[in-house]
């Protein structure tokens, strides 16, 4: 393009100098030595013109091939597969980077079976990979300095979920600028709700033997984990703020399980059939309550209530049929989106700011039916 640009211009400057020659004006001459002036300037500029061409395409190759995430490869810790919650939100964590043009191939998720050790070790080999970022549900969330440190210490950027690390740890990512973040919702709220559930319904349908007082029995998560601690102070706390008086008649620890649930439950109503509340920290724990409380020839609704968090299909089911007073949505959908997000500015340079957070729904049977309509 260029080369037929200058010759055309040079036989036009030649012809007008044969021109000259044959005997016209020294004007002509002029005329033909500026046009061959202005051609060696064209050719210039458009020598100048090829370059930035040539620049552009290399910047918008170079920044094509960083966005590129088919070829980026995302390491996911779970703190434990056998945890129905997780593994809604791994589902849909999977399902939706692959959307976002990351390959199944290049994603891989582990079980860390609820053992730090285990944990850190797979930690340790995705380093060794050379992962482009680590997504992680630590299973003992009083680990994330040292996990960060290994993390960080390989230059990997880091995207916590789930499990919540202390304030120091995350004030630590903030002073140092690293590129570490939250993705998960306060647990306050959920504890929260799960009390004003009970509230809406007015002390008098609670107290159920009119003594003034809710008895309940608390079953706890992993109590580790912030969202255990935070549920079970709240969901009380709900009820103390609107001038209710409680009693606590037993708080175990069920681990987040339905099968260690369904057996604290049990024992827990023969010690205690004065019981009328089961606040449940998650609702896999509420579907192991419930076993047990039907064994006992109780009626949530009637003769107790029962609450969980999640939103787990089986839960919400429950709340429809009555068989659970209701439920806390806890948004897998948008804690996942929100890490691959998250996991995505880290990869293009974008960044994200160190805590990112999302709202949880309180849940009874007047809109149960329309979160379950979201789930499918
Ligand atoms: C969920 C639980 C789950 C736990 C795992 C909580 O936010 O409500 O169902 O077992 O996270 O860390
Ligand atoms: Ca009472």
């Amino acid at each position: 393009m260029k080369k037929k640009l200058v010759s055309l211009l040079t036989v036009s400057a030649m012809t007008l100098s044969l021109l000259a020659g044959c005997g016209a004006s020294n004007t002509a001459t002029e005329t033909a030595t500026e046009v061959a002036e202005t051609a060696t300037e064209v050719a210039e500029t458009a020598t100048d013109a090829a370059e930035t061409a040539t620049e552009v395409a290399e910047t918008v190759a170079e920044s094509a091939g960083d966005s590129d995430l088919a070829d980026k490869k995302v390491g996911v810790c779970i703190y434990q597969f056998a945890d129905n919650f997780m593994t809604l939100f791994r589902t849909e964590l999977e399902n939706y980077l692959v959307s976002q043009g990351f390959s199944k191939d290049n994603i891989t998720i582990v079980d860390g079976a609820n053992d730090q050790a285990t944990q850190t070790n797979q930690i340790q080999n995705f380093i060794t990979q050379g992962v482009d970022v680590l997504i992680i549900n630590p299973v003992n969330s009083s680990s994330a300095a040292t996990i960060t440190d290994l993390v960080v210490g390989a230059e990997i950027p880091l995207v916590y979920i789930n499990r919540e690390p202390d304030a120091d740890e995350e004030a630590r990512w903030e002073s140092n600028g690293w590129n570490v973040t939250y993705v998960g919702c306060d647990a306050r709220q959920s504890g929260t709700m799960q009390g004003e559930i009970l509230v809406d319904l007015g002390q008098e349908a609670v107290d159920l033997n009119g003594d003034g007082k809710i008895q309940y029995i608390m079953i706890e998560g992993d109590p580790e984990n912030v969202d255990a601690q935070y549920r079970t102070e709240f969901s009380v706390k709900a009820l103390e703020d609107a001038g209710w008086a409680v009693d606590c008649l037993d708080d175990q620890v069920g681990n987040w399980d339905q099968a260690t649930a369904q057996q604290l439950v049990a024992n827990s109503l023969s010690a205690h059939p004065e019981t009328e509340v089961v606040f449940c920290n998650n609702d896999a724990m509420a579907l192991g309550a419930l076993q047990s409380i039907e064994a006992a020839g109780r009626k949530v609704g009637e003769d107790i209530y029962l609450v969980g968090v999640d939103a787990l299909t089986e839960a919400l089911e429950d709340v429809l049929a009555g068989t659970m007073t209701g439920t806390v949505f806890n948004d897998h959908i948008a804690q996942s989106h929100g890490a691959a997000d998250a996991a995505i500015n880290f990869i293009t340079g974008a960044g994200n700011d160190y805590y990112i957070g999302c709202d949880y729904v309180k849940v009874t049977a007047d809109n149960a039916q329309s979160v379950l309509d979201s789930l499918k």
